[in-house]
């Protein structure tokens, strides 16, 4: 069945980015349906935290286009993308280090905010009855994810997996539309990402999530449809199966000819990821 970019919550089309002389990406096409989980893997330094920029709208592409829901993207500010019901998480954790963990997912409940994100912490340039509300929401949000006992902590006095649920937490808040999380596995034990593979399954019954990864396992298990990036093109698309077993993609990550191998390496095989990495993150 053919899809229209009308049908899709957000759609990339012919999208360049080049840095100087060097093209992050090119040419690249994306849809994302309402309720989906798309995956979007590839080698260390294929382009996903790019794609992922200017699907987040932080970065301008050199050329193509982005749509959501059929219609120009939201703007650039976070706050635009938050009202429009677009939220993500960073690379790295990118947590406000000075702001206790409800103060951290408070933060990022604004979209029904008047006052954007500054006042929602300061609580100026709002009503105290708009202050409680979101505080009320950011405490149920924080319950929902088990974390409610670590809310007046600092996040850098918490262990790594409470960290990454803190972060999720804040991208939840608003109840977005669409998530982006960027390498969310990144650091965690086996048993943390066996409940994260639960926790976005979950998501999607609300929502449409565009997932970065490394762990191939996590990926191929609750992605619906999965984009293969490596420098910078699309070299793959599909579901898992067929993603799996198409030898472009065997290459790309064993950089070994395609009749030598049979499989994506599964099991965490390409498991290797950088929790310090930064994704150059403009907030
Ligand atoms: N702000 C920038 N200025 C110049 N080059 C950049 C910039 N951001 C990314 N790049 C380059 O663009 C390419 C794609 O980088 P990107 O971070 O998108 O890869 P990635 O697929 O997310 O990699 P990883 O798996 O390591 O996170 C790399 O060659 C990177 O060095
Ligand atoms: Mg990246």
């Amino acid at each position: 069945m053919t899809t229209t970019a009308r049908d899709q919550l957000l759609s990339a089309d012919g999208v360049t980015v080049r840095f100087g002389g060097l093209t992050a990406l090119d040419d690249v096409g994306l849809r994302v349906a309402p309720g989906s989980v798309v995956g979007l893997i590839g080698p260390n330094g294929a382009g996903k935290t790019t794609l992922f920029n200017v699907l987040s709208g932080v970065l301008r592409p050199t050329s193509g286009t982005i749509s959501w829901k059929g219609g120009p993207p939201p703007g650039r500010s976070p706050h635009h993308l938050a009202r429009a019901g677009i939220s993500r998480t960073f690379q790295g954790l990118n947590l406000f280090p000075m702001m206790t963990v409800l103060e951290n997912v408070v933060a990022g409940a604004d979209r029904t905010a008047r006052g954007g994100p500054v006042s929602l912490v300061t609580g100026l340039g709002r009503h105290h009855r708009d202050e409680r509300e979101l505080r009320a929401r950011a405490e149920a949000t924080l319950r929902r994810f088990g974390i409610a006992e670590f809310a007046a902590r600092l996040p850098g006095t918490l262990p790594y997996g409470i960290q990454k649920q803190v972060a999720l937490a804040r991208a939840c808040v608003a109840d977005p539309e669409l998530l982006l999380l960027d390498e969310p596995a990144s650091g965690l034990s086996g048993q943390q990402i066996d409940d994260l593979a639960r926790q976005i399954r979950g998501f999607s019954e609300h929502m449409a999530v565009v997932l970065v990864e490394h762990h191939m396992d996590l990926v191929m298990r609750v992605c619906d449809h999965i984009v293969v990036l490596n420098f910078g093109r699309v070299i793959s698309t599909g579901t898992p199966e067929e993603v799996q077993a198409d030898p472009a993609v065997t290459e790309a990550y064993l950089g070994t000819p395609a009749e030598d191998t049979a499989t994506v390496p599964r099991g965490g095989g390409s498991a290797v990821s950088d929790p310090s990495h930064s994704d150059g993150g403009t907030r």
